[in-house]
């Protein structure tokens, strides 16, 4: 593959923040010596390389629900060397959707010979983990994990720590395109593969989001991500005193992380978990609060943010959908956080007001917070786990 160096970075304390990186060819051919000019502007990433940093991934799919095709073109889409790993709080009651998928990807996994796993975010051993494993901040009151992206994300980044993977990277099961989906798991090995830090995070930016209205249009971003990303940046300046618009992904589903850093990370609940990762980065080594992790201090954490060249197309859920769930708690996470200022505080109202979000008065909602994974006593959680593992596996009869 190839893809533009880094040539802008922004940093806050020890947060290195490169500026968007487009891929400029998906396909670079078979390894070659370089004429030595070719690495200053753009970068050559080997086939092996990228299969090598695949090895080290886990590919996590949270779905809840989504079309069967679908999910069927998004599993078809990871490379084969990552783990897969589908985390699901889809119905088990009347039409058992979870059974579905799991025969789906039981198929798929014999016939192309490769590993997966498979769990229901309400599976009582997984929760029975968790509470032996003294980690709780992520089960309701039932006992069980609660409903939520986030949650199961969650769930699915300790399932990668127990199969000792390096990274994590996330894809939505309601993507149309295997292909894009192919595209992002290159993404994020080749960000891996450019980072000098083990605590690094690789976000997604689609080149284009094609609406459907009267033909297709190829949009560019969409409003809820222009919007989180306004705010955003306000923070980032009100910081270092300098205008800024490196943030161009803070809304990014399709993102991926070393677990070195997952693991120290304060999450939100819901659809706030991805601006909130940001938001943690910028409040535990940005230089402003104390530093969160000495080691991960030193090391400095770097986000890189690729341009992909599939456009991005997936289930359209409607404007109320990207309002509410969507809009409102990511600007909480920037709203709430001990770095955010009073200009930053009232451009977000402002924009929450013009969007008819929230009343005159209102402030946006604080996000439910979820203490970070190193909270978990990760032995004891494997151990559970390890003896359940094969009825997870898809290439496993069930126990
Ligand atoms: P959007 O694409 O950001 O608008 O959000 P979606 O509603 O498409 O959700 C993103 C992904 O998370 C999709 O693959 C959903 O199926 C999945 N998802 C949504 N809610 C849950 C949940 O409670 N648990 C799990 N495991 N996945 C969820
Ligand atoms: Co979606």
């Amino acid at each position: 593959m190839r893809i533009e160096s880094t040539r802008y970075t922004e940093c806050l304390g020890s947060v290195r923040i490169n500026d968007v990186q487009q891929v400029l060819e998906l396909d670079s051919g078979r390894a070659k010596e370089l004429p030595p000019q070719e690495n200053i502007a753009v970068q050559k990433i080997e086939e092996d390389v990228i299969k090598d940093f695949e090895e080290k991934m886990a590919i996590v799919i949270p779905t809840k629900d989504e079309k069967l095709k679908l999910f069927e073109g998004v599993v078809s889409g990871v490379p084969h060397e990552c783990l897969l790993i589908v985390v699901s709080n889809s119905q088990r009651r009347r039409v058992d959707r979870f059974r579905m998928e799991k025969d789906a990807l039981n198929q798929f996994c014999h016939f192309t010979r490769r590993e997966a796993l498979i769990i229901h975010q309400k599976d009582p051993v997984l929760a029975r983990a968790l509470a032996e494993a003294g980690y709780t901040d992520i089960l309701g009151e039932d006992g069980l994990i609660r409903d939520g992206k986030a949650e199961g994300m969650l769930a699915a980044i300790l399932l990668a720590m127990v199969a000792k993977k390096d990274f994590v990277g996330f894809i939505d099961a309601d993507n149309y395109f295997p292909g894009a989906v192919w595209e992002y798991a290159r993404c994020y090995a080749t960000g891996f593969c450019m980072a000098k830090s083990a605590y690094s995070m690789v976000r997604v930016l689609w080149r284009y989001k094609p609406k459907i209205s009267a033909g297709m249009f190829f949009k560019r971003w969409g409003r809820v991500s222009e919007i989180t990303n306004r705010c955003m940046n306000s923070l980032i300046s009100s910081k270092t005193g300098f205008e800024t618009e490196i943030i161009k992904t803070g809304n990014a589903g399709e993102h991926a992380m070393s677990l070195r850093l997952a693991e120290i990370l304060t999450y939100a609940s819901g659809y706030a978990v991805e601006p909130q990762e940001l938001i943690s980065i910028f409040e535990g080594f940005g230089g402003v609060l104390p530093m969160a992790n000495p080691t991960a201090a030193k090391h400095g954490v770097e986000i890189f943010q690729t341009e992909t060249r599939n456009p991005h197309l997936h289930e359209e859920r409607g404007g109320r959908h990207l309002l509410v769930e969507m809009l409102l708690p990511g600007l909480g996470s920037i709203y709430h956080s001990p770095l955010c200022e009073k200009e930053t505080k009232q451009l977000i109202i402002n924009e929450l007001l013009q969007q008819n979000a929230i009343q005159p008065d209102e402030e946006p909602p604080k996000p439910r917070l979820i203490t970070p994974l190193r909270a978990i006593n990760l032995k004891k959680f494997t151990a559970v786990m390890t003896e359940h593992m094969n009825s997870y596996s898809a290439l496993e009869e069930e126990e």
